[in-house]
């Protein structure tokens, strides 16, 4: 990004899976960063992160922090974002909020900048939210079909990473799998990321179930699905399933069409539309795996085609990665979008 002033910026869950990819992404998109500040918890105070401006020492969370900061990105959870935001935001921030506490809040834009940028314009409160890391390849993918021929119904199935669970959810995996390969331990038994044992399995379940069997990550997809296409009616069918994958988060998609497309103008119209990279069915390659898309932007489009048990049925399979487009890449490039203005 090329700009003519500095931003001061601070990040909330610096020492995180989304905080330290975001360090990254600021650093490779060369966000115009003066000063730099980290936030963590207790636990990660007075740590030393290296960067290419130097090493940044890390701060406990603490309400004075966010005098002077234009941008506060925070990915630190719901609980923290609640919390501290409206002091960010009090304190002359635009807050980029990574959890999911204010994303149905209907004076927060919730916005993937390819999808929805201009719902940017309307930010009363001062905070603009990111969507869940499985909304935003739904969408991405979703929305040039939405233009073209409306959309009347979306049924999807998730393959999400233990990233997903932050960086726990990562220690997790690694060590359950080291243990599992030296057959010391093969019980099913949950961790106190996950209700079972991840590796070398699945999961349907993804947070905790509410009263109606779904989960709060299946309700958090339908409703951000919906709000970030404004599709408010929009019916939408998830499971989400966790799988012992580290990076990137696929999803299953079937869509039903208002008017029908077809799945080859599905390929051409995907194809060009922005953020997507499109496997084309007919390539020797015609679909991503999770294990593709790992420190790429884009939203990976593949095995397009037309379902047979529906006469505008379209069926897709997207990939990205959870850390990056689903979290850190799309917070940055909603704050370059609002750099630009500032
Ligand atoms: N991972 C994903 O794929 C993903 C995608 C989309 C959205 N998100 C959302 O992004 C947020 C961060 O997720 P993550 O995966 O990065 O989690 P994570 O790896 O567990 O990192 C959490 C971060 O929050 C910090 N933190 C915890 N308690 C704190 C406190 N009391 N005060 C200040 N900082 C505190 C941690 O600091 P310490 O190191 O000191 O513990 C760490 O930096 C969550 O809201 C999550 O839902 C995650």
């Amino acid at each position: 990004m090329t700009s003519t002033r500095e931003y001061s910026v601070a990040i909330v869950g610096a020492t995180g899976a989304v905080g330290s990819e975001l360090l990254k992404i600021l650093e490779e998109r060369r966000f115009p960063i003066g000063e730099l500040r980290l936030f963590a918890s207790e636990r990660s105070a007075g740590e030393l992160i290296e960067l290419a401006r130097g090493e940044v020492r890390v701060d406990r969370l603490d309400p004075e922090g966010f005098r002077g900061v234009d941008f506060a990105f925070f990915c630190a959870g719901g609980a923290i974002s609640a919390e501290y935001a409206p002091i960010a935001v009090e304190a002359g921030a635009v807050v980029i909020d990574k959890s999911s506490h204010f994303r149905q809040d209907p004076d927060v834009p919730l916005v993937v900048p390819e999808v929805n940028a201009a719902d940017l314009e309307a930010r009363e409160r001062g905070i603009i939210a990111s969507p869940n890391c499985t909304t935003i390849p739904i969408v991405v993918a979703l929305k040039p079909i939405a233009d073209a021929v409306g959309l009347a119904r979306i049924v999807a199935a998730s393959y999400q990473a233990v990233s997903g669970g932050g960086k726990r959810g990562i220690e997790t995996l690694s060590r359950e799998t080291t243990n599992l390969l030296n057959l010391r331990d093969a019980g099913d038994g949950g961790s106190s990321v996950f209700p079972h044992r991840i590796a070398f399995n699945c999961i349907p379940q993804v947070d905790a179930f509410m009263a109606d069997g779904a989960t709060k990550e299946e309700a958090k997809v339908v409703a951000e699905t919906r709000k970030v296409l404004h599709l408010d009616e929009l019916p939408v069918a998830v499971t989400c399933v966790r799988v012992p994958t580290f990076f990137g988060h696929a999803v299953a998609l079937t869509v039903e069409t208002e008017r029908k497309l077809g799945a080859r103008d599905a390929e051409r119209l995907l194809r060009e539309s922005p953020g997507i990279v499109l496997y084309d069915t007919s390539s020797e390659r015609p679909y991503p795996t999770p294990a593709d898309v790992g420190d790429t932007d884009a939203v990976h489009v593949g095995r397009v085609r037309d379902d047979p048990s529906h006469p505008t049925g379209l069926q897709l399979w997207v990939a990205a990665d959870n850390v990056r487009k689903g979290a850190a890449l799309n917070a940055v490039q909603i704050a370059e979008i609002v750099a630009r203005e500032l």
